[in-house]
């Protein structure tokens, strides 16, 4: 594939436009920093003076970021508590020019948040002190499940593809996000469990871990390779991409070889968190755009090998990729 990077860079040129509805699970990342005073009287903790906030999109919102940097036209659906975190998410939708309108604001929800404090010294670099997380017992109350299917039939209209993000949250289910896949181009899902449940898709990205958790159970079990097509054809989907972190990606392809890529740049990653959203993105838009499975994973092992460089959840544009795809086809990485 290095050899064809002109070709695999011609194809981020066509990620512009493409209209891709994403359905999954909203969360709101905040980050708290702040600088350590003294201990504190109360308990052995420190106390910390609070200098930045910042809010990012997490789970499905972060790989509707990803989507929108890479050119794409990206309708996120899925469900927003009427709070501040809600508030929160729709800003940063609408900050980046992403239609909230398919966002469905439920009265009683919580919108899942996870906080983290990081704290440092004038001796000491922050660190990461503690994490809250919250929203995790939101109900799908049959009427907040017939609003998320309704606002998800109205955005696969017109869409090229769908990608079901699947944290874990529930709206994967609730939505029947499954059966609207039907109605795209290409579908795609991001699953943290449970992968069997979805049947008949175009592709999934599951990673290593949760690979593994599907295919231990898949018929045929046995050798990394052999539990790949097997699980593949179990779902049948027409690619299964697995991704393995630092060792890269393997890709299952209806009557192919398994194929097997490492990382594209340094396996020093400073922070790996989200590069899944970021590859799913890339490899949907790359599908959408015309790509096959293989220059399509390709690309998006290079988007992976950007975002890991970064800290916190990250995103990468098409100028960025391609020049990073032309260092790798050059030799340069
Ligand atoms: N250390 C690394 N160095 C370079 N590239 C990496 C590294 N870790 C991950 N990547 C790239 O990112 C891709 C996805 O990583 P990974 O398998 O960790 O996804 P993930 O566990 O789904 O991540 P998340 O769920 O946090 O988004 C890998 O297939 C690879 O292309
Ligand atoms: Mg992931």
């Amino acid at each position: 594939m290095r050899g064809e990077w002109r070709g695999l860079a011609r194809i981020v040129s066509r990620f512009s436009g493409r209209r891709v509805a994403v359905a999954g699970d909203l969360v709101l990342d905040r980050y708290w920093y702040g600088a350590v005073q003294r201990m504190s009287r109360e308990a052995p903790v420190p106390v910390v003076r609070l200098e930045e906030t910042k809010l990012m999109g997490g789970c499905a919102a972060n790989t509707v970021l990803n989507l929108k940097a890479l050119g794409a036209e990206v309708i996120p659906v899925g469900i927003a508590g009427r709070d501040r975190e809600g508030d929160a998410l729709v800003s940063i939708f609408e900050k980046e020019g992403i239609d909230s309108s398919f966002i469905v604001r439920a009265k009683g929800w919580v919108t899942p948040t996870k906080t983290r404090l990081l704290a440092g010294s004038a001796h000491a670099p922050r660190q990461q002190l503690v994490r809250v997380d919250s929203g995790e017992g939101n109900l799908f109350t049959p009427p907040v499940a017939g609003d998320a299917r309704r606002a998800l039939a109205k955005a696969v209209k017109g869409a090229q593809a769908l990608i079901i993000s699947d944290y874990g949250y529930g709206l994967a289910e609730a939505a029947e996000a499954a059966c609207q896949a039907g109605k795209v181009g290409v579908s795609a899902l991001d699953s943290r469990f449970g992968l069997k449940r979805f049947h008949g898709l175009t592709t999934a990205t599951p990673n290593e871990e949760e690979f593994e958790e599907a295919a231990g159970a898949a018929q045929g079990g046995g050798p990394f390779e052999k539990a790949g097509e097997s699980l593949r054809e179990e779902m049948s989907l027409g690619a299964l991409l697995v991704t393995r972190g630092s060792k890269g990606m393997c890709l299952f392809e209806r009557k192919k070889r398994p194929l097997c890529i490492p990382i594209v740049g340094s396996d020093q990653a400073v922070d790996v968190t989200g590069a899944g959203d970021t590859v799913i993105s890339a490899y949907v838009l790359a599908l959408c755009a015309g790509a096959t499975f293989e220059e399509a994973a390709n690309i998006a092992n290079v988007a992976g090998g950007i975002v890991v460089e970064r800290h916190g959840p990250a995103t990468t544009s098409q100028p960025e990729l391609k020049a990073r795809i032309e260092a790798w086809g050059k030799g340069r990485l």
